[in-house]
């Protein structure tokens, strides 16, 4: 049974074909979410079959995303499927970093790792598979990097033209050079990424191009597998917390959604909280929370040198709302320093990151401070991208040199600046002994 798509909103819950080409409700306009019947699953043979997978060379095992496919049975066939063996990621112990994070344990979930060097990976190789099915030719995102180098590394390797939209100046130099080397069709434009999204949508729906953005409601369920290794990795004993950053909250909902099937078909016997973290320039959602409101008040000119999630105006709010508020979760906003000095700690455990990814540990330290999460809880943090995506930020960090969006220094407080030193190996041992 391939599932069928259907409305989010309680008060439509309209229903689709699985291919329907749709990433909104035709009646109401709420996002779509794909659904399947799970009754017959069994939560101990999937773990079982899961486990068994990993000593298969087949590619679809290979995948730390397809692996899991019986948790997003979409697909009648598997021939649509490219794989670039996404997932498999490691959960990394960092007890650096838990300390500072007011730990006395903390692990991270490293999606860096992927194919790409981000989490998006997960949801693309799914994308791709749908628009492959359906015979889509081309395929198209808007992006402030990570979604473009990855739908742009998947296009080539299945045969797809992709077009590719970037806020102009605004995404980290590594993310752009990808999509450049995997060959796809980039657009810069003068404009932030909302009004770029709301462009590519009426672009897509003119043109018939396929959008990847994770309005996809397939992206997500490729995202679901993040919180399905996670929880094998934890030998399916549920964390207290996960806790990721926030943007366009596409992630948010897949881990909800994930964690909600978990424990509907049996893999785990409780959820774990989902703490969402935004940087303070760019926390619509942090705010919408915090006020109880009905509605998500957009921030106009959303800031913040986390550019991956410099985002006013995230689309699935309402899902990532319902997630937060079912697992028991919260949401929490971080000031540009306090991210810099956790993406430094984060490099002191020899595991780095990209400054998006370093909210989840600026988070952490707040909400352990703020009694949130308790000392001795089980926690694992998301990394979402990889150290080498922004080095012009870690450059300017480390000599002194990083700005925040306001134009006021951010204070190298980890700092770890290059020594100039002559071609004279006394004068360097003098340096060595010095330091
Ligand atoms: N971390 C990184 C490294 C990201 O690239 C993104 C989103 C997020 C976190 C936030 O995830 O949007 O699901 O809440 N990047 C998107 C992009 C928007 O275009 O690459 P989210």
């Amino acid at each position: 049974m391939p599932g069928q798509l259907v409305c989010f909103s309680p008060a439509c819950r309209r229903r689709f074909p699985i291919t329907e080409v749709a990433y909104t409700c035709a009646a109401c306009g709420s996002l779509l979410e794909a659904e399947y019947d799970f009754s017959a699953a069994d939560g101990k043979a999937l773990r079982r079959l899961w486990r068994e997978r990993r000593t298969s060379e087949h590619p679809l095992d290979r995948s730390g995303v397809w692996r899991y496919r019986e948790m997003f049975p979409f697909l009648d066939d598997y021939t649509p499927v490219v794989t670039l063996r996404e997932g498999n990621t490691p959960l990394l112990e960092a007890p650096a970093a838990a300390r500072y994070g007011g730990l006395d344990a903390l692990r991270f979930k490293h999606q860096g790792y992927n194919p790409s060097g981000s989490f998006k990976d997960n949801g693309m190789t799914a994308g791709v598979a749908q628009a492959r099915r359906l015979g889509r030719k081309m395929v198209a995102c808007v992006s402030t990097g990570n979604t473009s180098a990855s739908m742009a590394a998947y296009a080539a390797a299945g045969g797809l033209r992709a077009a590719i939209f970037i806020p102009h100046g605004n995404i980290a130099y590594g993310k752009l050079a990808q999509a450049l080397e995997y060959g796809a069709l980039t657009f810069q434009v003068e404009a932030n990424f909302d009004q770029i999204l709301a462009l590519v949508r009426e672009l897509a729906d003119r043109e018939g191009i396929y959008l990847l953005n994770s309005v996809n409601p397939f992206r997500i369920e490729g995202q679901k597998t993040i919180v399905l290794e996670i929880l094998e990795q934890c030998g399916w004993r549920a964390p207290d917390w996960i806790v990721l950053p926030g943007g366009n909250l596409g992630n948010t909902s897949a881990f909800g959604k994930a964690l909600r099937e978990a424990v509907e078909v049996g893999l785990i016997d409780r959820s774990p909280r989902l703490a969402v973290i935004q940087a303070e320039g760019a926390a619509p959602f942090y705010n919408l929370l915090r006020e109880g409101a009905g509605e998500i008040r957009n921030v106009e000119h959303p800031e913040t040198l986390a550019t991956a999630i410099k985002i006013g105006a995230p689309v699935s709010w309402p899902k990532a709302r319902r997630e937060v508020e079912t697992s028991g979760g919260v949401v929490e906003q971080v000031s540009e320093q306090e991210i810099a000095d956790a993406k430094a700690v984060i490099g002191r455990c020899g595991i780095g990151c990209e400054p998006a990814s370093a909210a989840t540990l600026a988070g952490i330290r707040k909400l352990t401070a703020a009694g949130v999460i308790g000392r001795g809880q089980d926690v694992v943090a998301v990394l979402t991208g990889h150290l080498l995506k922004d080095p012009d930020y870690i450059h300017r960090y480390h000599t002194g040199q990083l700005d925040d969006p306001q134009g006021r220094r951010i204070e190298s407080t980890f700092g770890n600046q290059p020594i100039m030193a002559p071609n004279d190996a006394a004068h360097i041992a003098r340096l060595l002994r010095e330091r």
